[in-house]
Parts: structure tokens; C-alpha cells; sequence
């Protein structure tokens, strides 16, 4: 488990240069120059961004100025000075303006050259700054005899882009999918399936179910339900239920393997989910909660050899000290309870150490509800104090927000019942489907299926990503697929026109650029959009925001928009032609490249 299962962009990484940005190398200028004037400043910020006034702008005079007891402009013109040993084949012009800030164009000559860069590299110049890191990232972990619904839409999809992005940089990812299959509920379920040996999933039956477009956990859905409304009535039933929680923590072989046959049959219809999402987690990276069942009596006497834990009535805690509970008293970890079973507490601490002592994490996403954000708050908290935790290794809780109904409250069914999550692509791909034979109503059947099925699944993602994470967000098809706005059909739509232009140009799309063209405007944003990509994801990796990969690829395709309106690709002069398609291909392949980091496909056409 986890071992075999690890997915890191090693491959080929010495015979691929990275390109250095254009913004990189202005700041590298920049903070050159700044040692040179003020060698008290050196290693400071340099503050450099994109702007409007020029190509990139330092504020780094008006920030630093008064630590060095100088006036903005003053320090600005210093800098301005120092700078002009750097106008040559990059830098074209320094300047400054207002009351203090430093101005840098780029020569075109340059903006030509990171094209031909970039383009002569299959990652697209994007470097691997996360190699060497051991990155688990803990996503989706649905719970078993449940069906998937929307509430784990969004660990699904943020946890998979987050693991791919990682992934593309460099970093060695174990995804772990710490699925929910233990628990007192097992009883019941248990106890239900012998004692009405009819209520067992019958495979004709799901294979109906599937042909209806339900999966095979609607059968455990509908035991779930049955065991959990005699278990309620009956209290007889209840004694028995409880007696299997027992038999089954003491290994009970015939018990256990009711529980396999219950497990199985909802590990099957997850990976039905994940297929049809184009989720990466594979049965290899299950490590549900009850892999950790042979640790948690050794963590527990850990915890408590260690003082971190303590006993209470009865019971095991770690009781925080830094979070009081709303009573005054301090928060607690449950870590053994007062009949002495083992819950979500426990597990998650010996999943903690797992991590850190046999996966040897160095970082540990956690992408789960913001609504747990107390609970991860006290296992690291106990985990820091174990020493599990340290300088080395970092936890974080990636949380999020829900997502609502078109009433604005989370989104359930009509009738008040969680929202299947089949149910939900189905619908979007139907939509979907509507929408992309609007357009092009000559699509042969199949072909129109398969985009749909990649439209539909797409929207459902990007509205999930684009939004940023601790944000709630309301489920809404008819939004998610449309063709305008910051949606993903947009971009799939922008990335699938920019290959049709290609394919018109056939072969003169080879050619490589030449650097002596001068650039309009037009192309001069969209190159140093298309520049930012490595910058844009390595941000992703450090604050586990697929957001900012969304709003970054969602104003390149509106650059390309306006480069297209401006600047004729097809009907431009030879010499002009050739440069403008070395664009097209750049703006696709990172298109492409940045949909797929989101887990989303790129058509070809549309
Ligand atoms: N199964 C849990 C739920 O549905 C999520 C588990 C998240 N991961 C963890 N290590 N606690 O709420």
C-alpha cells in the first residue's frame, strides 16, 4: 500500500531545461542591481509584477526606501541607473514613474525567444521545483455501503488536480484514499444481510440497476436503510447488532467476511465514479480506516507512555492546549473510549504516524470538509506534540466549502435525500451534450457522445475548482456548461478552435519563429501570459489552490481571443504567418497541458 503506488514526474528530468520566465529573469535583474546599490537590500523581494504601464513593475523602491533612509523616487532613479547595464537582448527599457515605481519592457526579440523555447520542450519550459518532495495526498475517502454523493464531489476533484499538479512539478505524490470502512454501523449491516439473506445485492439486479444508470452501492443504499430502520425499531435487533461490532473487531472470520463482501461491493461502484471523473486513485491507494486497526491499541499506550494523553472517566483523551471546547474545558481528541473501542479519533492518529514513520511524508494533505476543521486542528496538534510532526514534516488540512442548492442552502434532492453523484454527471453530460449540438449539429453520433461525456464531466470539475476553495458554491448546470464566462467548456472550446487553425495551416504550423518580427500589442500579452504557467502552478503547489490555475488559463484563452481579432493568423504574410502559428501551438499546449493538471480533456474539436 502506498508504496507501489507512487506517481512522481521523474522520468527524463535531466534531459529537459527548464525555461526561466521572463518575470524571473527581471527579477533577477532587479535584485541584482538592488545589491549593487544598497547592499543592505540584498536578498530583499524584489517585488516584481505584471503591469499595465509596462511589461513588469518593482515596487521594491517604495517598500524598501525607508529602511535605508532614502527618498522612493530617489532609490527608484538608483535602481533605474544600475538597471541600464541590463538593457540588451532582454530588457529593453527602464523607467520611472509616479513616486517610485521601476518600469521594465522586454525587447521583442526575447518575447520571441520564450516561444521558441518553450515550444522546443515537451513540458513547455515548466521546471520541477517539487522534486525530492514526498507528497500524501488523503482525497475523496467516501464511506463504504454508502452511495458517493455531492458531498464528496469536491475532495474528489480538488484532491485529484492537487495530486496531479504536484505530481507535473516533480514531487513523489502517494494518494491515499482513507476510505470509511469501520465502524459500529457494520453491526448492523451485518446482522441485517444474515438474518434476511434475500436483501444481499443480487447481480442481476445491479446489472439492471446499472442499465438504469444507478450503481451497485443503490443496492447497499437500500440494505443501509432496511438494517438502519430495524435497527431503530427493533432493540432486540440492536443487541445483536451491537453483538456483531463485537465479533467483528475480535476478527470473527464469518463476520469478516460479510464485511469483505460489503466492502467489495462499494469499492466497485467508487471505481464506476472514478472512472467515468477521470479520477487517478486506483484500488492500490485504499488505505481505508480499517488498514490501521492493528496500530491503534499500540498508539494509544504511545500517546499515553508519552503524557500526551491522558485518562478521563474512564476514557482515553488528549486534551488541546491551545482549543477550548464552547464549555470553557479544553477540546478533546477521543482517543480510546470508556468501553474501550477505538473511533475516527484514534484512527487518524495512527494514520498520522503511518504517514510520517512508513511513508516518510514530508508533506500531508488533508482534503476533507471544512467542517472538520477542529478535528484536524487537534491531530496535528497532538501529532506536534508526539514529535510525529516536526520542522520536517509538514500537515495541512486542505479544506473547503459546501456546495448548494439553487435555494442556497447545501444541495439536496427535492425530497431531502443526498444528491447521487451518477445522477449529477448524467445530468451534465446531457446538457452538455445539448450545447455542443447546438454548435455543431454535423457531429456524428459517437463523436458527439464523447465530447459530451468530456464537456459535461469537465464543467462539473471546473465549477468545483474555479471557485476558490473555502468558498461555498451553488451546483448549477445550466452555468457550469455554458460557453461564455470563466467555465471549462469555454476553454475547451477556445483550445479546440485554436487546433482547427492549426489543422487549416498544415504544414507551415512547423516552422519556427523568427526572433527579428516586431510584436503587435496583442501577441505581447498573450506571450507573457502564456510565460506565467510554471509560476502559476508552482503558486498552485504551495497554497493547494486549483483556483489560481483556472483564473490563469481562463485569461490566456482571453488573450488568445484578442490576439485572434487582432492579429490574421492564416492570411498574414509568410514570415508573419510562421510566428503567429508558433503562438497558436503555445496557447494549445498549455491549454491542454493546464486543463489536463485539473483532470480535464482538451478535445481535439468541438
Ligand atoms: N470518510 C470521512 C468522511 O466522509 C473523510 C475522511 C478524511 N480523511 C481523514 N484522514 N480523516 O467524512
Amino acid at each position: 500500500m502506498g508504496w507501489d503506488n507512487e506517481d512522481s514526474g521523474e522520468e527524463g528530468s535531466d534531459d529537459v531545461e527548464q525555461v526561466t520566465a521572463l518575470a524571473g529573469q527581471v527579477e533577477e535583474a532587479v535584485s541584482t542591481a538592488l545589491g549593487r546599490v544598497r547592499p543592505e537590500l540584498d536578498g530583499v523581494d524584489p517585488l516584481v509584477r505584471r503591469s499595465d504601464r509596462a511589461d513588469f513593475q518593482s515596487n521594491v523602491a517604495l517598500a524598501s526606501a525607508k529602511r535605508v533612509g532614502a527618498r522612493p523616487v530617489a532609490l527608484a532613479a538608483e535602481l533605474d541607473e544600475a538597471l541600464r547595464d541590463d538593457v540588451g537582448p532582454v530588457v529593453a527599457d527602464v523607467a520611472v514613474s509616479g513616486p517610485g515605481f521601476l518600469n521594465v519592457t522586454i525587447t521583442d526579440e526575447a518575447l520571441w525567444r520564450q516561444v521558441t523555447l518553450r515550444l522546443a520542450d515537451p513540458r513547455l519550459g515548466v521546471g520541477r521545483p517539487e522534486h525530492g518532495a514526498r507528497v500524501v495526498v488523503d482525497y475523496s475517502a467516501p464511506n463504504i455501503a454508502k452511495e458517493m454523493h455531492v458531498g464528496h464531489l469536491r475532495t474528489t476533484i480538488i484532491g485529484d488536480s492537487l495530486a496531479r499538479v504536484l505530481a507535473h512539478l516533480g514531487a513523489t505524490v502517494i494518494r491515499q484514499n482513507h476510505l470509511g470502512d469501520w465502524g459500529t454501523q457494520f453491526g448492523m449491516l451485518i446482522q441485517y444481510l444474515d438474518e434476511h439473506p434475500e436483501a444481499r445485492w443480487r447481480h442481476s439486479d445491479l446489472e439492471r440497476d446499472v442499465a438504469d444508470g444507478a450503481s451497485s452501492v443503490s443496492a447497499l443504499d437500500d440494505l443501509y436503510r432496511s438494517a438502519r430502520t430495524q435497527f431503530d425499531a427493533d432493540p432486540s435487533f440492536a443487541d445483536r447488532a451491537r453483538a456483531r461490532v463485537v465479533a467483528l473487531q475480535a476478527g470473527d472470520e464469518a463476520t469478516l467476511a460479510h464485511w469483505r463482501e460489503i466492502v467489495e461491493e462499494s469499492e466497485h461502484a467508487f471505481r464506476e465514479i472514478y472512472a467515468r471523473l477521470g479520477v487517478q486513485l486506483q484500488p492500490d491507494d485504499s488505505a481505508g480506516e480499517s488498514f490501521y486497526n492493528p496500530w491503534l491499541p499500540e498508539v494509544v499506550d504511545e500517546l499515553l507512555a508519552a503524557g500526551v494523553a491522558t485518562r478521563s472517566n474512564g476514557a482515553v483523551v488528549v486534551e488541546s492546549a491551545e482549543v477550548r471546547a464552547p464549555d470553557g474545558q479544553p477540546a478533546v481528541l477521543m482517543v480510546q473510549k470508556s468501553d474501550g473501542g477505538y473511533g475516527y479519533d484514534t484512527t487518524d492518529i495512527a494514520t498520522l504516524r503511518y504517514r510520517v514513520r512508513e511513508l516518510k511524508a514530508d508533506r500531508i494533505l488533508y482534503v476533507v470538509d471544512a467542517r472538520q476543521a477542529l478535528h484536524f486542528r487537534l491531530l496535528f496538534e497532538a501529532a506536534r506534540r508526539m514529535g510525529w510532526l516536526s520542522d520536517g514534516v509538514e500537515a495541512e488540512h486542505v479544506a473547503f466549502g459546501t456546495v448548494l442548492g439553487p435555494d442556497g442552502r447545501p444541495f439536496r434532492t427535492r425530497a431531502g435525500g443526498t444528491v447521487r453523484l451518477m445522477h449529477l454527471i448524467d445530468e451534465a453530460v446531457a446538457t452538455a451534450r445539448r450545447t455542443v449540438q447546438e454548435r455543431e449539429p454535423d457531429l456524428d453520433p459517437e463523436e458527439l457522445d464523447r465530447i459530451a461525456e468530456q464537456a459535461g464531466v469537465g464543467a462539473i470539475k471546473y465549477a468545483d475548482l474555479s471557485t476558490s476553495r473555502l468558498k461555498d458554491y451553488v451546483f448549477d448546470i445550466e452555468r457550469m456548461v455554458s460557453l461564455t464566462g470563466n467555465t471549462s467548456v469555454y476553454l475547451q472550446y477556445a483550445h479546440a478552435r485554436i487546433r482547427s487553425i492549426l489543422r487549416k495551416a498544415g504544414d507551415a504550423t512547423s516552422a519556427a519563429p523568427d526572433l527579428g518580427l516586431p510584436v503587435h500589442p496583442a501577441e505581447r500579452a498573450l506571450v507573457l501570459a502564456l510565460d506565467e504557467f510554471g509560476a502559476v502552478l508552482r503558486e498552485v503547489a504551495a497554497t493547494d489552490e486549483p483556483h489560481r490555475l483556472c483564473g490563469y488559463l481562463f485569461e490566456t484563452a482571453r488573450a488568445f481571443t484578442e490576439f485572434y481579432e487582432n492579429c490574421p493568423v492564416l492570411s498574414a504574410p509568410d514570415d508573419v504567418r510562421a510566428n503567429r502559428l508558433a503562438l497558436c501551438r503555445l496557447a494549445a499546449g498549455t491549454l491542454r497541458e493546464g486543463l489536463g493538471l485539473l483532470g480535464i480533456a482538451a478535445p481535439e474539436r468541438m
